[in-house]
């Protein structure tokens, strides 16, 4: 584990999420209790459609829960307006999609500089950074290649660059590695772990590999609606 100063420490406190399609009501998370300390490194498995990826959008703001409270170092996420959530997600959450969701028209190393851009960053230090990050996921070759012509493995490890590239206090990916063979997922989570000791970020990955998971501080599994500790 990190310098855990540095990464944010977080709690989820009786969160519930339902989802209503088709006429059928989906009780997908069932007043989830969780919390986690600041540069802790926690896997979160569990069997498809059981709602890892609602869980993880929850936790990074991206969807409000029906009822909980998200609780992001002594602060009520979610009683923000949108504005300030918006921020939220800017500043403190690195986030990897499940399906990357890269703008295809923009190349590799624009995708990447995105985020800080948005921050309202700019310079000649801002691409260095977006360069230095994807020469770490093995892509110093394609930075001028669109997204949208990049294979599906390397446009996850460029949605990995663009998450990690303005050093968040919590980073979660959402099977990160889903689409790479062996020798790169075993390579980003590397990555991770490097960043994890150089700055202390919070790491949560959800995963299928079991063996990836085993690496992590914590293994937590999504069953019934609810967070099981498994260590
Ligand atoms: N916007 C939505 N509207 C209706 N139902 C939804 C919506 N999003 C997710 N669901 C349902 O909620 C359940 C949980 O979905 P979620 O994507 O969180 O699962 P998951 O654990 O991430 O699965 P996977 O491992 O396949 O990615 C699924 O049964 C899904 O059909
Ligand atoms: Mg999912």
């Amino acid at each position: 584990m990190g310098d855990a100063m540095r990464g944010a420490k977080l709690s989820l406190e009786g969160i519930s999420k339902s989802y209503s399609a088709g006429g059928v009501e989906l009780d997908v998370l069932k007043d989830v209790y969780f919390s986690m300390v600041g540069g802790e490194r926690i896997a979160v498995t569990g069997a498809s459609g059981i709602g890892k990826s609602t869980l993880l959008h929850i936790v990074g703001a991206l969807d409000r829960p029906d009822a909980g409270r998200l609780i992001c170092d002594g602060v009520d996420v979610f009683a923000a307006d949108d504005k300030h959530l918006a921020g939220f997600r800017n500043r403190t959450i690195g986030f990897v999609f499940q399906f990357h969701h890269l703008l295809p028209e923009f190349t590799a190393l624009e995708n990447v500089m995105l985020p800080r851009f948005i921050r309202g960053e700019k310079g000649e230090g801002v691409r260095k950074d977006a360069e230095a990050i994807l020469d770490r996921v093995g892509l110093s070759r394609r930075l001028h290649h669109r997204a949208g012509e990049l294979s599906g493995g390397e446009q996850q490890r460029v949605a990995i660059a663009r998450a990690v590239v303005g050093r968040p206090a919590i980073l979660l990916a959402d099977e990160p590695t889903g689409n790479l063979d062996g020798k790169n997922s075993s390579q980003i989570h590397e990555l991770l772990d490097e960043l994890n000791c150089e700055t202390g970020m919070t790491v949560v990955v959800v995963t299928h590999n079991m063996e990836l998971a085993g690496y992590m501080d914590r293994q937590v599994t999504l069953e019934g609606g609810q967070v099981v500790e498994r260590t």
